[in-house]
């Protein structure tokens, strides 16, 4: 850039620093246009490119700058060392001289531009990493167990960040280094297979209460859960249940039912262990005037002020809102109550189980799999295509061995079936010191009544008062159901 002729004001830039600048600067800036340009025109972006375009590109051409004042600077620096006492040629910038006054109004207004641009495009790129589909696909491998069963779940419509980040700036920062931090992780490999569930979500009053009213009376809500026997005939075995969910009440009347837990003038708190939370030995109450009650199991010697206690909330419940991997047990009576996998063909119940709970190393492994199994397991028999897509749905939405994710890897504590659930406090073990007491709603029937069980017009004999739990062969209000029910086949 220099002009012809004696220059009377010699460049502070000719040193290698600003020259190195200048061509990183510049390589930066065309590379910048070029990103824009195709981040504008192509339709469908791909996940990388706003954060090349919008933060990568500037971040050089910034670096080059800087590159280049300090080249100067050293570059002055070292003049006057040399020459101690001389008098160097000050920064000035003289608008009385044309050239000067091109410069400036070049700079300035490619600035200006700049910087409209990057102002954009990172606002852009901020909202594209609060994203879906950067949360779940840009960490494509790992994420894809929990954005495969987010698109499932009844928040497939809830921003991950509603859930996992939170608003404000501090929130956007705070979740962008804990990004970096995975995303070193990912490159090099390094990551818990399957990812650990989350212990530093924020309280539920900031997530779920941001939706959905704590105070809201759900009252009774009826739900059929249809099973079937891993038998030749597939026998039908479905429970009627009216479940006791209540609700805060604002119209009057106490909080109560299962939804009493939502922390209306009362608090309930707890200490656990496990990765899961899945042993509950202590609980502690406050009620609305303040009354402490405590209850812990039998063998439990902890001292609880030295523990982390937890303050119950929808979570300890709601654990799994947007990421559920359902067990194959139920994935499979789900599929032949809705009739996608027929349930007049022989042992279907049982060998679609089998087959799901087969150890694979890959899912193309596994699906390729699954299909030769039950077709030569059907060898001859028609309509067996239906099952075996069927089985292999099931797959893809609830198993990824890559990941080591599935139902096993992550309790759901919103039942007692196949985890313990709310008997984790709920079991009749947990007392106060004196052993007289025990938690309410420790029995069969606080909770929810069933309305009817079975299968065909045993279904229609409802009892409003509820049934006893009738299991297989006998009467069962045990609270073991989940030592001998894993998902899976049961153990006898
Ligand atoms: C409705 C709220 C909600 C939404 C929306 C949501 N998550 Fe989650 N997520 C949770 C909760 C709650 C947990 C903790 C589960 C537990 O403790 O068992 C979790 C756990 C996780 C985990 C840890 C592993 C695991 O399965 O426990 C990852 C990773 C994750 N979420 C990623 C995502 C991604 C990616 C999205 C969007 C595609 C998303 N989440 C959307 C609530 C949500
Ligand atoms: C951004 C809003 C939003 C947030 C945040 C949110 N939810 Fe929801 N949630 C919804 C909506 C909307 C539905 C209803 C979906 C439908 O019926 O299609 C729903 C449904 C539910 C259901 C009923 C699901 C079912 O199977 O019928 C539960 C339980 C639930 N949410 C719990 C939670 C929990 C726990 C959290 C916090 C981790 C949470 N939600 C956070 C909006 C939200
Ligand atoms: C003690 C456990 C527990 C806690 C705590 C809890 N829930 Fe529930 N909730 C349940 C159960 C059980 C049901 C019945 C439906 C089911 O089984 O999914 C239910 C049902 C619901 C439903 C569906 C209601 C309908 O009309 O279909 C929503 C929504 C919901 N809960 C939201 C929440 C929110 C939000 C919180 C926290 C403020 C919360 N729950 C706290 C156990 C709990
Ligand atoms: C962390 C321990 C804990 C867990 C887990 C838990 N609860 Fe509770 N629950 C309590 C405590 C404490 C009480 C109050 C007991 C009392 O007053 O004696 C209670 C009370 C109840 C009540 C009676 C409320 C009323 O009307 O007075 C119901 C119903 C209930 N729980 C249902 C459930 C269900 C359903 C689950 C699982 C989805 C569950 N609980 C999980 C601790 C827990
Ligand atoms: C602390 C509350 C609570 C108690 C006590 C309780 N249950 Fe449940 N039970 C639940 C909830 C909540 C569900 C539904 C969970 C869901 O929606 O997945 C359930 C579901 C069930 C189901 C249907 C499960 C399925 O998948 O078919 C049966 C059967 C059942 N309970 C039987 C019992 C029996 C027998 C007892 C006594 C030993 C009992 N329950 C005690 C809360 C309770
Ligand atoms: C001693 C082990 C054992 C215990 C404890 C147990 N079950 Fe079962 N349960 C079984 C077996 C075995 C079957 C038959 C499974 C089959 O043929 O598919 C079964 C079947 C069922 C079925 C129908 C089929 C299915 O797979 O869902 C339900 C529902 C059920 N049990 C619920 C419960 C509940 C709720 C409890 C606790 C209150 C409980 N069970 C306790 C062993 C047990």
């Amino acid at each position: 850039m220099s002009s012809p002729g004696p220059d009377p004001r010699p460049s502070y830039l000719r040193n290698w620093l600003s020259l190195a600048g200048t061509v990183l600067g510049l390589s930066a800036f065309f590379a910048f246009v070029l990103l824009f340009a195709v981040d504008t025109f192509s339709h469908h972006g791909n996940p990388y490119m706003g954060i090349l375009t919008y933060v990568v590109a500037p971040g050089f051409l910034l670096m080059g700058l800087a590159m280049i004042a300090a080249g100067a600077w050293m570059h002055r620096k070292h003049l006057r060392e040399a020459a101690p006492g001389a008098e160097l040629p000050s920064l000035t910038i003289d608008l009385g001289r044309p050239a000067d006054q091109r410069r400036l109004l070049l700079f300035g207004g490619g600035s200006v531009a700049f910087l409209m641009l990057t102002a954009f495009g990172s606002f852009q790129t901020y909202h594209y990493t609060e994203s879906v589909q950067f949360c779940g696909q840009v960490c494509h491998t790992p994420m894809k167990p929990e954005f495969v069963t987010y698109q499932v779940s009844p928040h497939a419509k809830v921003e991950c960040v509603k859930c996992h980040v939170g608003d404000g700036a501090g929130a956007y920062v705070k979740a962008k280094l804990n990004g970096v931090h995975q995303l070193v992780g990912v490159i090099t490999g390094d990551y818990h297979r399957p990812i650990k569930p989350p212990h530093n979500l924020r309280p539920a009053q900031d997530i779920c209460e941001q939706c959905h009213w704590a105070q809201r009376e759900v009252g009774k809500l009826d739900k059929t859960y249809t099973h079937f026997l891993a038998d030749e005939t597939n026998t039908q075995f479905s429970v009627r249940l009216s479940l006791n969910v209540g609700g805060g009440s604002p119209r009057g009347g106490e909080p109560g039912g299962i939804h009493w837990h939502m922390n209306l003038g009362h608090k309930v708190e707890y200490v656990s262990t496990g990765e899961h939370r899945e042993n509950i030995p202590w609980v502690r109450l406050t009620d609305a005037n303040g009354v402490v009650t405590e209850f812990t199991t039998k063998d439990y010697k902890g001292e609880p002020a030295k523990e982390q206690i937890h303050k119950m909330d929808c979570m300890d419940c709601h654990n799994r809102p947007a990421h559920r991997y359902l067990s194959p047990n139920d994935a499979v009576d789900l599929a032949m109550a809705s009739g996608k996998i027929d349930p007049s063909i022989p042992w279907a119940k049982s060998n679609v189980v089998q087959v799901l709970t087969t150890e694979y190393a890959t899912e193309s492994e596994a699906l390729a799999k699954i299909a030769d199994a039950l077709k030569s397991r059907y060898a001859g028999k028609s309509g067996i295509e239906s099952m075996v897509t069927e089985a292999q749905r099931i797959y893809s939405q609830n198993f990824f061995p890559e990941m080591k994710s599935d139902w096993r890897a992550y309790p759901d504590n919103v039942s007692h079936k196949n985890w313990a659930g709310c008997f984790r406090c709920h079991d009749g073990l947990h007392k106060t010191a004196d052993r007289k007491r025990t938690l309410k709603a420790s029995d069969c029937n606080s909770c929810h009544v069933i309305l009817a069980q079975g299968s065909g017009e045993e279904l229609e004999k409802l009892n409003p008062k509820g049934h006893n739990f009738f299991h297989l062969d006998a009467e069962y209000s045990d609270f073991s159901c989940h030592n001998c029910h894993t998902g899976a086949f049961p153990k006898e």
